[in-house]
């Protein structure tokens, strides 16, 4: 049996943050942060990381034509679940009433949404279920220490989503197949060490005092390899030639590591999907926002052969090389969305600017 992408959504939230806006509290500029790593603006969300993912997840199920109803298992990829118990995926099954789906996280960072797709493919190839729902969704903001001008300038939130069925025609597309894996000597490079049950809970504070361990140069470095090496052997596992690659849509955390990637790959600019100047980096969500971005805008017309490749903490890496579906008009439309905000984005995280960096707030 093969699988392959029949429906995609995302969701993005009202709320953007331009880089100006964060250099009124951050020790940063417009310029410094475009220059680095080609962030123009991202986007706060003003609710839960689930309130994100069932929007993305309901605009990809109408996208392929279905009801939440026949969805049969939702893999949410995420590191800022809603809540530990139950999952975030148990939030999103409320939400979009697909009562009839076994639902579970993931974590593997940023690159949560390759390894959650691998596992959809393998349900639906086994023929264990017929429909499945693969979630990347992120609520980094929640997380970030805004005392820290290194890392809180280059994320954002946000969540995109596609379904994954059998495939019974050479136009409908194939996932073909993946490298995944992690290299765990790697793991102190990026972390946010003890936030689980490695934290003392009872220490006043604690969990707001969060500090990331963030060593960007090395994972800079890391991920342009990690992420080349998976793409050069899933184009061979999969039985193609690099030239059959048409598209790569790689982990948006930084334009330099992408056009690093690109450089490794030895591809031309046009094959790769570039988003990162208006989203930052959304973790597990990169990816499939890239994607719905890529098709809605017309840089993917349909039945292109892409690779999806990324990297996160861990090192945790993937790519995956698929043949998208020959006609990617959506089949249905929905008009799920997040609730109404009047704030700004700066808003959003006024609690953490209250608590991270007082001193900043008259600055606002
Ligand atoms: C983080 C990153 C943009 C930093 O770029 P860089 O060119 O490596 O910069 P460095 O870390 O060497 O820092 C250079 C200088 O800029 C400063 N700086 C760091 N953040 C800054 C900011 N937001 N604004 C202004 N200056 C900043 C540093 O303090 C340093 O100053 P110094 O030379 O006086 O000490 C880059 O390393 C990167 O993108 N790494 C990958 C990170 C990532 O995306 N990780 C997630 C993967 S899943």
């Amino acid at each position: 049996m093969k699988s392959t992408i029949t429906g995609w959504g995302k969701c993005s939230p009202q709320s953007v943050m331009t880089n100006d806006d964060l250099a009124k509290f951050i020790d940063t500029s417009d310029e410094w942060i475009k220059q680095r790593t080609g962030i123009e603006e991202r986007r706060y969300c003003h609710v839960n990381n689930s309130d994100m993912a069932s929007v993305a997840g309901q605009h990809a199920v109408a996208c392929a034509g279905l009801t939440p109803e026949d969805i049969d298992v939702i893999i949410l990829a995420t590191c800022t679940p809603d809540s530990l118990i139950p999952s975030a995926a148990a939030h999103v099954q409320k939400k979009m009433g697909a009562i009839n789906a076994s639902v579970y996280d993931i974590n593997a960072a940023c690159a949560g949404f390759v390894y959650a797709m691998e596992q959809g493919k393998a349900f639906i190839e086994s023929g264990l279920y017929k429909k499945a729902l693969v979630i990347g969704s992120e609520h980094i903001t929640w997380l970030l220490d805004w005392s820290d001008r290194g890392t809180a300038v280059l994320f954002g939130d946000g969540a995109g989503a596609v379904v994954i069925e059998e495939s019974t025609d050479e136009s409908e597309g194939e996932i073909y197949s993946f490298v995944n894996g992690l290299s765990s000597e790697k793991l102190e490079i990026l972390e946010v060490p003890n936030f689980g049950s490695a934290m003392d809970r009872f220490k006043p504070d604690e969990a707001a005092k969060i500090r990331w361990t963030f060593e960007g140069p090395e994972i800079f470095k890391s991920g342009v390899r990690a992420m080349s090496n998976a793409s050069k052997e899933v184009v061979q596992k999969s039985g193609l030639k690099e030239e059959d690659i048409d598209i790569v849509i790689p982990h948006q955390a930084n334009l330099r590591i992408i056009e690093g990637l690109e450089k490794a790959l030895g591809f031309p600019n046009s094959k790769m999907i570039k988003k990162v100047h208006r989203y930052g980096n959304t973790s597990a969500a990169s990816i499939p926002l890239a994607l719905v971005d890529a098709i809605e805008e017309g840089e993917i017309k349909g039945g292109e052969t892409a690779i999806f490749t990324a990297v996160g903490a861990g090192l945790s890496w993937g790519a995956c090389a698929l043949k998208l579906k020959q006609d990617l008009k959506p089949k249905n439309t929905s008009n799920a969305k997040l609730s109404d905000f009047n704030g700004t984005a700066i808003d959003t995280i006024m609690k953490a600017i209250k608590y991270q960096i007082p001193e900043k707030l008259e600055q606002i």
